[in-house]
């Protein structure tokens, strides 16, 4: 167990809002998301609207945003991230109805718990990335400031409910005549944080005390370990789950640790992966797997170990599709769920998609880790980094 810090009162954050990847070529980026993820292009902002220094799609399916951003110019926030950490995750965005309160708020906290920053400065050195404003346009006002948070990801706080244009002033809609078919994703479950080792529990004290999370779960190396390599997790939650940001770091292990790798090729920390919701995972696997999405294999013996496992005549899909399809099973005791892992989507071993479908079960696989640590430790074998 990490150790509990004090929790404070609560923020008004009802949610994620959207997340947005900075990306070398974000025309390409959107051509992946629409074709192998099933996202629609809904805006865009870039030189044509009046915007000059980057080139910015909204993709959208069921109830998740993920904005892909590539940069204008050789220099700027976006160009550097782009140039460090090639393609990857700079914005985890949250809905507040508050922005002006909120932002003052956690600024107030950061301040009083500075020892909760040791070695980051994160408040004298780029905690407030962008302070309350409104922008506007013919649609409407969006109030928006933006936090910093572990590496070079931020907490951008929005509140949309006086807009109704596509995204925000400054984007366009997108008229597209292409039929885009999704694949069944719903909305983003978690987000996970990987920051260097010994940091996590500084992390969680952070989402602890500036925004009030509260510790949902955690896990140490006897959870998630093979005898090689392996990682410690504390989920951070608000009060409804509506937003879940579980943080890694590794553990010693013989072998490097799966988020070493990450934090040594991304490098520094960031976001590792984005869990997506869907109703049915058979079809959107299935789907996925079509338009040339690819997976996570399970370890070999993973589907003749599993009755061992979970009682299977709990669960309603068939054994013999979920073995077809790859996807993970894991039980707690308020249900259980179905999780599968895509391999990175971005030539460096850094961000990957979770897809998981819920049912009854609020944990995040814990029964699937110690199996998948063979997988990832097969996938960072091939790469050499083991
Ligand atoms: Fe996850």
């Amino acid at each position: 167990m990490t150790e509990q810090g004090e929790r404070a009162e609560q923020l008004p954050i009802d949610g994620f809002a959207h997340v947005e990847l900075y990306v070398g070529n974000a025309k390409q980026a959107s051509y992946v998301y629409e074709n192998a993820y099933g996202f629609t292009p809904v805006a865009y902002a870039g030189p044509e609207t009046g915007v000059r220094d980057r080139a910015s799609y909204v993709m959208e399916q069921g109830d998740l945003r993920i904005i892909l951003t590539a940069p204008m110019t050789t220099e700027g926030t976006i160009a550097e991230h782009v140039a460090r950490h090639t393609d990857g995750v700079r914005d985890v965005a949250f809905v507040t109805n508050d922005v002006q309160g909120t932002f003052q708020e956690a600024v107030d906290r950061a301040q009083e718990h500075e020892e909760v920053f040791q070695g980051e400065e994160l408040v004298d050195d780029g905690f407030v990335v962008r302070k309350p404003e409104t922008i506007e346009d013919e649609h409407g006002t969006v109030d928006i400031a933006t936090l910093a948070t572990f590496g070079d990801t931020v907490h951008t706080l929005i509140d949309t409910s006086n807009y109704g244009g596509p995204f925000l002033p400054g984007y366009e809609s997108i008229d597209t005549d292409r039929d885009v078919q999704g694949v069944g994703f719903q909305t983003l479950d978690h987000t996970v944080g990987n920051v260097g080792e010994g940091d996590m529990a500084r992390w969680a004290r952070f989402y602890e005390s500036v925004f009030g999370f509260r510790r949902f779960l955690d896990f140490d190396e006897d959870d998630i370990s093979t005898k090689y390599s392996a990682l410690r997790s504390v989920v951070m939650a608000n009060d409804d789950l509506s937003v879940k940001i579980p943080i890694n770091e590794p553990a010693e292990g013989l072998k490097k640790s799966q988020i070493q790798e990450y934090l040594d090729f991304y490098p520094g920390p960031g976001v590792q992966h984005l869990a997506i919701t869907t109703e049915n995972i058979l079809t959107t696997i299935e789907e996925m797997r079509t338009r040339g999405a690819d997976f996570l294999d399970a370890p070999e013996a993973y589907y003749e170990n599993l009755p061992d496992r979970i009682p299977i005549e709990g669960i309603d899909e068939a054994l013999e599709d979920l073995e077809e399809l790859g996807i993970l099973v894991d039980e707690e005791e308020e249900g259980y769920l179905l999780q599968l892992f895509t391999n990175p989507i971005q030539d460096r071993p850094t961000l990957f998609f979770e897809i998981i479908q819920r049912k009854g079960a609020q944990g995040f696989g814990k029964g699937n880790f110690k199996a998948l640590f063979k997988s990832f430790e097969q996938e960072q074998e091939k790469r050499g980094n083991l």
